[in-house]
């Protein structure tokens, strides 16, 4: 058989209907991550235009912002920032809360995780209403970041989070919408 493309991303992705609550379609990117191909595809494409950047840090979002934001950072040569759930941190934390497409939380950041002026590339797998990455572009804005760009594997563009963030003056990439 024909190998897949793999930069179909939109076909290495998985749908789960009703999936954490009902009317949700919750998009895996557990398949994708497993695929080898597929993951390298995107985390080069992710990667791609900002190798100029000067970035010295990566932040990722909790969980699945991890995983991508480990490889990228690799990829760049820069540091990696993990932007978490409340209450996982050891160290002064700055907190925020945020809603999200199916829920409320607050996420935080280590106080010194980025010094005044450091370049940061946010990095999640997916952007929904974008009430996530808005919280993760104020905590790291509050702490003197400069964002570079936030990038993203999947965009569901019909709940508006590109916009949001576009509207907050933050470059956004992603991959398959
Ligand atoms: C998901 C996803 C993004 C966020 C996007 O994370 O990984 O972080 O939702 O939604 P939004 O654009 O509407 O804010 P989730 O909170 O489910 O956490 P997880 O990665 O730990 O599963
Ligand atoms: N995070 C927010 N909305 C999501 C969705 N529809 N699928 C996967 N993760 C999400």
């Amino acid at each position: 058989p024909a190998l897949r493309d793999p930069t179909d991303f939109g076909a290495a992705i998985r749908t789960i209907p009703d999936y954490p609550k009902p009317g949700i379609l919750f998009r895996d990117i557990t398949t994708l991550l497993a695929d080898p191909a597929s993951f390298s595809a995107a985390v080069d494409a992710l990667v791609a235009g900002h190798r100029d950047d000067r970035v010295d840090l990566v932040a990722g979002i909790e969980a699945r912002g991890f995983i991508l934001g480990g490889a990228l950072a690799h990829q760049l040569s820069a540091g990696f920032v993990p932007i978490r759930k409340k209450g996982k941190l050891p160290h002064d934390t700055v907190r925020i809360a945020y809603s999200l497409e199916y829920g409320v939380d607050e996420m935080e950041m280590h106080r010194d995780a980025v010094r005044p002026g450091q370049r940061v590339l946010l990095t999640d797998d997916l952007i929904a209403t974008g009430g996530t990455a808005e919280g993760a572009v104020r905590l790291l804005r509050e702490l003197g970041a400069e964002i570079v760009a936030a990038c993203f594997v999947i965009d569901l563009p019909d709940l508006g989070g590109r916009r949001k963030l576009e509207a907050m003056g933050v470059e956004v990439r992603t991959l398959v919408a």
